[in-house]
């Protein structure tokens, strides 16, 4: 098997706060096989997903209390490198990402082209060669020609977020992470930005880590899709499976939870309340919200059970010998639904 592009293995980050840890990241793997394939980190508000990301830049706050784990990209260790080398190598040279947010805090009275430009220079790039690039870069996400002399407040919002990604790309990254670029966008910009995101999939062929809310946005774009719940990702697989063939009851009914065009049923909302995460629960974290909870569940903590796409899903229902009758019962429901 060759190398994949980037793999995730038990990583974990907790924050201090008061008494007990925060645990942020929890166990988390994943991998990116290929070059511009696309993973998407789908859960709730407070699942961990921007705190997966900033470790995966190694941007982290101060209140720090563990951080370890594997992420290795193209097969290089990650960990191990000093933090002047993980600058000087990896952060935005390899690895680039769109912060949640980042399109209201372009900075007011720079014009965008400069902001894009003032990397290259930092690097030792000449003013107008660096200027030439960041043009070309925003006309290369889509935007018309000039635009480099605006100010952020003259442009829309969309066009601001395309600003964004173009100043990720100024490094020319193999992996971008995007945290929720979308979601201040209403739906037909919504729709043009994950066509840019598609097309920079292709060509130049960059991989991403698309974060967001929405499962269904996160389809669209993504080969494969990462659940994450309080912390830690209960399910992982290629995004036809997952989305056909959840192998955990959480992700089954985020599913349900959507509402579909040619579907009459009504969406179900999510039962219950995201956990605490100084205090996670017991055992499996979703079991006190999970309609199919049994025995084991408030006590032991599932272990990833592997599924045939390469994936794996946190759940005793994947196990024959402990669920005995209830054995992918609620798999069932979906396939039958
Ligand atoms: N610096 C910090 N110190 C302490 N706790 C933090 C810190 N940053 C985040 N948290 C907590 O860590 C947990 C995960 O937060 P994170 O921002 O990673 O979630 P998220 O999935 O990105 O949420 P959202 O969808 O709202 O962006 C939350 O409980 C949050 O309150
Ligand atoms: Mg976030």
């Amino acid at each position: 098997m060759s190398t994949p592009l980037l793999r995730v293995e038990d990583l974990l980050l907790y924050y201090r706060a008061g008494n007990h840890p925060v645990h942020a990241v929890d166990g988390v793997s994943f991998t990116i096989e290929d070059r511009g394939q696309a993973v998407g980190i789908v859960g709730e508000s407070g699942s961990g997903k921007t705190s997966m990301a900033t470790a995966l830049m190694r941007m982290l706050p101060k209140n720090v209390e563990s951080f370890r784990g594997s992420i290795q990209l193209a097969g290089q260790e990650l960990t191990t490198l000093s933090d002047d080398q993980f600058r000087r190598e990896i952060r935005w040279k390899k690895i680039a990402m769109v912060f949640q947010g980042a399109m209201n805090v372009l900075n007011p009275v720079v014009r965008v082209g400069e902001q894009i430009a003032e990397t290259l220079i930092f690097d030792g790039m000449e003013k107008k060669t660096a200027l030439a690039r960041a043009d070309a870069l925003l006309e290369r996400v889509g935007l018309p020609a000039g635009i480099g002399s605006r100010y952020a407040h003259e442009l829309s919002g969309g066009q601001r977020q395309r600003v964004v990604i173009a100043t990720a790309l100024v490094m020319n990254p193999e992996l971008l992470i995007l945290d929720e670029p979308t979601s201040a966008l209403d739906v037909s910009v919504q729709a043009q930005i994950m066509n840019l995101l598609k097309d920079l999939k292709e060509d130049p062929g960059i991989s991403m880590i698309f974060i967001t809310h929405d499962i269904g946005l996160a389809s669209d774009l993504c080969d494969s899709i990462a659940v994450a719940y309080a912390g830690q990702h209960v399910e992982f697989g290629s995004a036809d499976r997952v989305l056909v063939e959840p192998h955990h009851p959480y992700s089954s009914l985020l599913l349900s939870s959507l509402p579909r065009l040619h579907d009459p049923a009504p969406p179900v909302p999510m039962p219950g309340e995201p956990p605490d995460l100084t205090h996670p629960p017991a055992g499996c974290r979703f079991h006190p919200r999970c309609p199919y909870a049994f025995a084991p569940c408030p006590v032991i903590v599932p272990p990833e059970y592997r599924v045939e796409d390469g994936g794996h899903a946190r759940c005793f229902l994947n196990d024959r010998e402990i669920a005995g009758d209830r054995y992918q019962i609620h798999l069932q429901a979906t396939i039958d639904a």
